[in-house]
């Protein structure tokens, strides 16, 4: 069953703008943010090599599987899998993705809004805190107040839901499509600096020089596992939206490649200057959620032309947050339209106003909240998103293209040529994949 085409025009013309595209979804806090303090929380050098392996070995056979389905199928993250199958269970396969996007959207805009945050105090002045205070200090001073981290992801939710509102998304991936490349040049320029700094050999052994009791950890898997599907945004529907542009000449192998290995870069590269200033301005690689921000303005700060740098870097990481924002409440605006069949301007308005509430649990729980959880809100639900419904959603998924699509329509819809790669690619789905899954998730909780 192939999709009928209705005009060119909504197809990527080339392999590089697909690719962009789907670099643009990839990349985000993901990288930076989150990358730094998982690795940071398991061990370092053990998370990056489980890292690597859990990229080539799950996501690319993944997102290969994502994307035939979509290109295949066609209609969206949901409506793809029922396409391909319309009985119980596997209708519903698309679901757990939709569950994942949604606790997402609980805490990512609290995040994009800290980005926000700094972002305005390097333009009005010298940047967040001062060396008297302490820039820790200053910042959690900031996230344990009670109206600016409301106010600041709220502007973020605003920017994002009017442009989902207005339908102007094309706009904002032209201007991502510039800001992009000078993101990738301005983390290099850091990483230069940051390989100067003193602390940089202790971060260069503590990123690439596993322990090997860090490896015994069933939890460093599960975490690996949660920040790959994260970072590339895998079993969350994005590339089954993708897939139904793509042109049926295009290699999904390779395109997925060029995917993993761009946002796989980008992380190590962020991790290189983090790590090194942590290890330079004394603070501990298991700091937390905040690790990134507490150390990012110490890098800044010692630099000359510091500030002009911090403007780059942090609106470049905004612009790449506010695209996620963005893609996240497009999910439920696409589903609102559908059913109950709002208007794109009222489901925009309303799915925002619900992302408002939801997210404000996190943006409240390093203050006013505080006391009340043993859990900082936020926490929990990253945890809870990729701990379980990521992995689970990554389950459902590998066994859909495995067992649910017949296996020669599967083989032939992954565009691997050989029969040997479209074998093992389809015998990866079946068991390997979801059997590692399974195992590493009943291990890490366990
Ligand atoms: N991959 C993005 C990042 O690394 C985050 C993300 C998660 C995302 N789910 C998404 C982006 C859905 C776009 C759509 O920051």
């Amino acid at each position: 069953m192939r999709r009928i085409i209705s005009s060119r025009s909504d197809q990527w013309g080339t392999t590089t703008g697909f690719i962009f595209a789907a670099l643009g979804s990839a990349i985000g806090l993901g990288n930076i943010w989150r990358f730094s303090y998982v690795m940071g929380e398991n061990g370092g050098a053990a998370f990056m090599l489980v890292y690597l392996a859990v990229v080539a070995f799950l996501g690319l056979p993944l997102l290969t599987a994502e994307l035939a389905i979509g290109r295949t199928a066609g209609g969206g993250p949901l409506a793809a899998f029922a396409r391909l199958r319309n009985d119980r269970p596997w209708r519903w396969t698309g679901w757990l993705g939709v569950v994942a996007s949604g606790c997402i959207l609980a805490y990512y805009p609290v995040i994009a809004g800290w980005v926000a945050h700094y972002l305005w105090s390097y333009t009005a002045g010298a940047g967040p805190g001062s060396a008297e205070v302490g820039f820790s200090a200053s910042f959690e001073a900031f996230i344990a107040s009670l109206g600016p981290p409301v106010f600041w992801y709220g502007l973020v939710l605003v920017i994002s839901g009017s442009v989902v509102a207005a339908g102007v998304k094309r706009g904002i991936e032209r201007v991502s499509l510039v800001l992009m490349p000078l993101f990738a040049l301005v983390i290099v320029a850091l990483a230069g600096h940051a390989l100067a700094l003193p602390g940089a050999a202790r971060a260069l052994e503590f990123l690439f020089a596993p322990t090997w009791t860090a490896l015994s950890r069933p939890a460093t898997y599960l975490a690996a596992i949660g920040q790959a599907f994260f970072s590339v945004g895998l079993a969350m529907g994005v590339f089954v939206a993708f897939g139904g542009y793509l042109p049926a000449r295009m290699s999904l192998l390779q395109a997925g490649i060029a995917i993993v290995v761009g946002d796989t870069t980008i992380a190590v590269i962020a991790g290189i200057v983090i790590f090194s200033a942590a290890f330079t301005f004394g603070f501990d690689p298991a700091h937390g959620p905040t690790l990134a921000f507490v150390v990012l303005p110490e890098v800044f700060a010692s630099m000359s032309g510091g500030r002009w740098m911090a403007l780059g870097f942090f609106s470049a990481l905004l612009l790449a947050a506010l695209t996620s924002v963005i893609a996240l409440l497009e999910v439920f605006v696409s589903l609102a339209t559908t059913w109950p069949g709002w208007s794109r301007p009222r489901a925009a308005l309303m799915v925002t106003g619900l992302a408002f509430l939801l997210a404000l649990p996190s943006a409240l729980g390093y203050g006013a909240l505080g006391h009340l959880l043993p859990t900082p809100p936020l926490e929990l639900i990253d945890q809870v998103s990729s701990d379980i419904v990521l992995p689970l959603s990554g389950i459902a998924v590998a066994l859909f293209a495995g067992w649910a699509w017949p296996a020669s329509a599967a083989m032939r819809a992954s565009g691997l040529s050989s029969p040997w790669a479209s074998g093992l690619w389809l015998w990866l789905l079946r068991i390997a994949v979801p059997l590692t899954i399974g195992l590493v998730l009943v291990g890490g909780l366990g």
